[in-house]
């Protein structure tokens, strides 16, 4: 091959690397990828996760074979409609709390229209209050509140997390500064082992319950 066609197929290949898609997903369902868009561009107080870790908490939903996930901070529904969207790969449920009561109004009727009312149920009131009230054990935990709550969450729910169980903190990279106390116990706790996954910069803890 001589140097002109070297070039030439050289660009090639970078013009097809270029092309091609970054993300390989699965294609989202017509009605939950309408709902979420809509979500983003209304969410003018910047409370919804980014749609790369919504996609990270739909993969980690599935690929752990979730069954029985919560979700505390629902917001107009939007992380949890990624979150129902790996639970429709292993027949898992999510119940997701939100104190707000317009926001988990909002939440219910996002996930409706997103076709995933058999999978997610939104409870409306505080974590704290209804966690309690709550039967049975977690699989899955994905933690989304106020960021000065995290530690009280954690030592809430740690107990009721299954052997294997994921527990999930957001924003630990972007806000890692109101995190401290959270982000020692993830450092230094015997009984998990955890990772962070940051990508979009805003960061998801992930720890794996021994
Ligand atoms: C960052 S937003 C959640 C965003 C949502 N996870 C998403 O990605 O679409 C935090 C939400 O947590 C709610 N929240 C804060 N503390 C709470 C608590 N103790 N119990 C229930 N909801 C709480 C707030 O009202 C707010 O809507």
């Amino acid at each position: 091959m001589d140097v002109r066609c070297r070039v030439v197929a050289n660009m090639c290949l970078l013009l097809l690397l270029f092309a091609a898609p970054v993300v390989a997903d699965p294609p989202i369902p017509a009605a939950a990828g309408a709902v979420l868009k809509r979500i983003r561009s209304a969410d003018s107080n910047l409370l919804a996760v980014s749609e790369e870790d919504g996609r990270m908490l739909r993969l980690l939903a599935a690929s752990n074979h979730t069954k029985r996930a919560l979700e505390i901070g629902s917001a107009q529904g939007y992380s949890a409609i990624w979150i129902g969207l790996g639970l429709r790969e292993t027949g898992g449920r999510l119940v997701t709390i939100e104190y707000d009561q317009t926001r988990a109004k909002e939440a219910e009727a996002n996930i409706r229209a997103a076709g995933l009312s058999d999978i997610v149920q939104v409870i409306p009131g505080d974590g704290f209050q209804v966690i309690p009230t709550l039967p049975g054990t977690f699989d899955y935990v994905f933690l989304d509140a106020w960021k000065r709550d995290y530690q009280r969450f954690f030592d809430l729910v740690f107990p009721r997390l299954d052997k294997g169980g994921l527990f999930l903190g957001h924003n630990v990279v972007n806000k890692a500064g109101e995190l401290g106390d959270f982000l020692k116990t993830l450092r230094t706790h015997s009984g998990i082992l955890t990772t962070i996954v940051s990508p979009s910069g805003e960061g998801i803890s992930v720890s794996w319950k021994r």
